[in-house]
């Protein structure tokens, strides 16, 4: 296993819309652990593959999190949004340092398949609902920021603009 470099918010790749596994074999095998690692050195609750420059559609979560002890996600897609949201602070590995209030959906039906190939369902809510709902967007080029009512985009500009 190894601890890959995360590519930073500038890195275009992260903008990208990343192509469904086909097979999950060796490679994706040895590339899902890599991820894991990654996110665990990096004490994220979260990562997808394109954050370390892999357009595949795989996502990890922190398998201490609420009912998902699962930790990889292969092809996840939503299937099921409330209409219920809620606004929580979220960061994300690449872009350290940086927080954000973003509304997302409650509670979500997210359904992919893990890494033995087999389909399943995840039902989630709070923390967990989040954390999948900002990492399928990753898979899709879709930054957290992205995520923001127009107000608060505009006052992020300006906070990015003092910074650069
Ligand atoms: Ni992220």
């Amino acid at each position: 296993m190894a601890v890959l470099e995360i590519k930073k918010f500038n890195n275009p790749v992260l903008r990208k819309k990343c192509e469904e596994v086909k097979e999950i074999n060796g490679e994706i095998k040895k590339l899902i652990a890599d991820i894991i690692e990654t996110m665990e050195k990096n004490h994220g609750l979260g990562l997808a593959a394109p954050q370390i420059g892999i357009l595949k559609r795989i996502i990890v979560a922190r398998s201490d999190l609420a009912g998902f002890d699962i930790s990889c996600l292969i092809n996840p897609k939503i299937i099921k949004k409330s209409s219920k949201t809620e606004i929580g602070e979220e960061g994300c590995l690449s872009f350290p340092g940086l927080y954000l209030k973003i509304r997302r959906a409650k509670e979500v039906e997210v359904r992919g398949l893990d890494i033995s190939g087999k389909e399943i369902k995840i039902s989630a809510s709070g923390l967990l609902a989040r954390v999948l709902q900002h990492e399928i967007d990753h898979l899709n080029g879709i930054l957290f920021f992205g995520r923001l009512g127009f107000f608060q985009k505009w006052k992020f500009w300006k906070k990015l603009k003092k910074l650069i």
